[in-house]
């Protein structure tokens, strides 16, 4: 079967954005192809977090994931820092990372542009870092998005290069993996563009907001003074609203509502009323199950164990080609 690995980041909470985009296709993949799925803590060292901060986090990732379908019976889900086999590898990778690329890449301009006061070599070293992750299980598929199309790339430069440099074939190529229709479009609360997390408070609805957080940032979600002339085309705040019911409401709710707005007798404060209620309704038992998870001490690190095991019987076979190839000693 086809091996797929894919980071995912500690930082935070998922929102409605990321469920019905990178998270339902994880789910959906983890029954097709021998998918690795990683919290990348190691990477969220580079921002330096607090030892407290850094547990919380990791852990409420996995709840997180657990909860929306993520299944470790099914795929392998593990801590990043579980399999210091990935930071051999980056060492080994390293040595033939050459500066120069390292800073032409555009994540690391933008991290110096936005935070010059913390440019550290786990910054610069990034991609290597991440072509360790995808290279320790010879994934050939990676879920990710566009954004990381420029990492995926130096991840095969460095593949590509230590088959060369060893005369070997140790490392297929790793590509980036588009979901393609699986991908539905967002929006977030504020009128345009899509969910996100640092598009400001009250832009996104997360999976761990309670119902009355929920319906406060929907019920303060922009729209307009309402139609005038039935018929008239739905500006962009409006339509956005619309699609987010049609990702959480009936087809009858949403219909009903499509044609109040037709004939002009639509009032927005009613249609998020109801669009506030199908969203606690359809998080409600995806939140509990976060909830559930994450309390569940003996869960999480039986999860935990679980994953670091078929993840070190995965990477232990490549190390050992590796160092073999390399002229080490092997384990
Ligand atoms: N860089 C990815 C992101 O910011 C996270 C990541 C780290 C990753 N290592 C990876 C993704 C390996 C895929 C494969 O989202």
């Amino acid at each position: 079967m086809e091996r797929v690995v894919s980071g995912i980041r500690p930082t935070g909470n998922l929102h409605l954005g990321n469920y019905f985009g990178a998270v339902r296709n994880f789910v959906r993949m983890q029954h097709e192809y021998d998918c690795f799925f990683f919290i990348a803590d190691y990477h969220s060292l580079t921002t330096h977090p607090t030892p407290e901060n850094l547990r919380r986090s990791v852990r409420q990732a996995l709840s997180e994931y657990l909860a929306c379908g993520i299944d470790p019976d099914k795929c392998t889900i593990y801590a990043q820092s579980d399999l210091p086999e990935t930071a051999e590898l980056y060492l080994l990778l390293n040595m033939n990372a050459y500066v120069g690329e390292l800073e032409r890449c555009t994540s690391f301009k933008e991290k110096i542009r936005k935070h010059p006061d913390n440019v550290n070599a786990g910054l610069l070293t990034y991609p290597t870092l991440m072509a360790a992750d995808i290279l320790i299980h010879k994934a050939v598929k990676v879920p990710v998005g566009k954004d990381q199309e420029q990492h995926l790339e130096m991840s095969r430069t460095f593949a590509n290069r230590f088959n060369r440099l060893y005369n070997c074939t140790t490392f297929p190529e790793p590509h980036a993996f588009n979901f393609g229709s699986g991908l539905v479009k967002v929006p977030g609360l504020d009128g345009s563009g899509k969910m996100g997390k640092s598009e400001g408070e009250g832009n996104a609805i997360f999976l761990a907001d309670s119902p009355e957080v929920i319906r406060k940032k929907v019920m303060r979600a922009v729209t307009d003074s309402g139609p005038v002339n039935p018929g008239q085309e739905m500006p962009e705040p409006v339509a956005n609203l619309f699609s987010l019911m049609r990702l959480v409401s009936t087809s009858d709710t949403v219909e009903f509502f499509e044609s109040k707005y037709q004939d002009c007798s639509i009032r927005y404060g009613d249609l998020k009323k109801q669009l506030a209620e199908d969203m606690v309704a359809f998080i409600a038992p995806i939140n509990e199950e976060i909830h559930r998870i994450a309390s569940d001490d003996a869960l999480i690190s039986k999860v935990m164990d679980q994953g670091a095991e078929k993840a070190h019987a995965s990477a232990n076979k490549t190390i050992s080609e590796v160092r073999n190839v390399i002229g080490f000693r092997t384990k």
